[in-house]
């Protein structure tokens, strides 16, 4: 028997698909077989994302997206189902993080980061899971899905970086209590725990002395790429995964185990 993850007639959005995790995760949905809408700010890096998912066989639609904006989101969403059809998949991805000690942390930081983070992600959950709840009225036994992307540090703390830490944290119990209150409409919420994987919000740390000293702290001694989350996205956004839900599972190459 083969058995294969196939996302065909499925609609996804991915928020902050204009770089990093996002932007993978985007196509990996799109290979998958799902239409994939890409949602950020940055809408010219959308566009051409959706080159390359279409030069692949692919079908992808640009929204643009500033979760900070509450009526932004709801435009995004609106705009997002016009343009593809009804959203049964969220990766809710995008985030922020600055680097500081907590003493030095200013309101205008705790802002930047709580904005994006934990508001931002529950604003645009709420919004798609209004719709989501709406059509399981007429189809209960709908499978849809919403990925929250939280992070190690929101289970455990990273030096310089608590406000970040803290901000994940509440995605982490943003993610089971919407488990518990949407799973009777067919959603399933649950949340990827990343490690370290180089993207644009670490670059430049990792290219530094500091960034090569915690790489030789972690277990293997290197740090991921955003390839190395496919299986779980692919995993927590098929129809087999059906009784998973409120799960925060953790993909970090072994870093929160010690
Ligand atoms: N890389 C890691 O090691 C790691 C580990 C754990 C968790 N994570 C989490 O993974 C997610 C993706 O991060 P990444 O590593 O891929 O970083 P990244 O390359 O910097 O991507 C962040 C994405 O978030 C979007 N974004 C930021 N502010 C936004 C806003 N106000 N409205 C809409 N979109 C916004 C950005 O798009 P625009 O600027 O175009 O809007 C960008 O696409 C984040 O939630 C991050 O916290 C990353």
């Amino acid at each position: 028997m083969g058995v294969e993850v196939n996302l065909e007639g499925k609609i996804a959005l991915v928020t902050g698909a204009s770089s990093g995790l996002g932007a993978r995760f985007a196509r990996v949905l799109a290979l998958a077989g799902a239409r994939v809408v890409l949602a950020a700010r940055r809408v010219e890096r959308l566009k051409e994302l959706r080159a390359e998912i279409e030069s692949e066989g692919g079908d992808a639609h640009v929204v643009a997206l500033d979760v900070v904006d509450h009526d932004s989101i709801k435009a995004a969403v609106a705009h997002a189902e016009t343009e593809a059809g009804p959203i049964d998949i969220l990766v809710n991805n995008s985030g922020v993080s600055t680097t500081q000690r907590l003493v030095d942390v200013t309101p205008d930081d705790y802002e930047f980061v709580f904005r994006t983070n934990t508001r931002g992600a529950f604003f645009v959950a709420q919004e798609v899971a209004k719709r989501m709840i709406a059509r399981a009225k007429n189809k209960p036994d709908q499978h849809a899905r919403i990925v929250n992307i939280a992070s190690v540090a929101g289970l455990r703390v990273l030096p310089q970086i608590g406000v970040y830490c803290m901000s994940k944290a509440a995605v982490v119990q943003m993610t089971k209590a919407m488990a518990l209150e949407w799973g009777r409409y067919g959603i399933n919420v649950n949340a990827i725990c990343p490690g370290y994987i180089r993207t644009e919000i670490n670059d430049q740390h990792f290219d530094s002395e500091a960034g090569q000293k915690l790489v030789q702290m972690l277990p293997r001694r290197r740090v991921g790429e955003p390839a190395d989350l496919d299986g779980l996205l692919l995993l927590l956004t098929c129809d087999e995964s059906r009784f998973i839900n409120g799960a925060i599972i953790t993909a970090d190459d072994g870093h929160s185990v010690f």
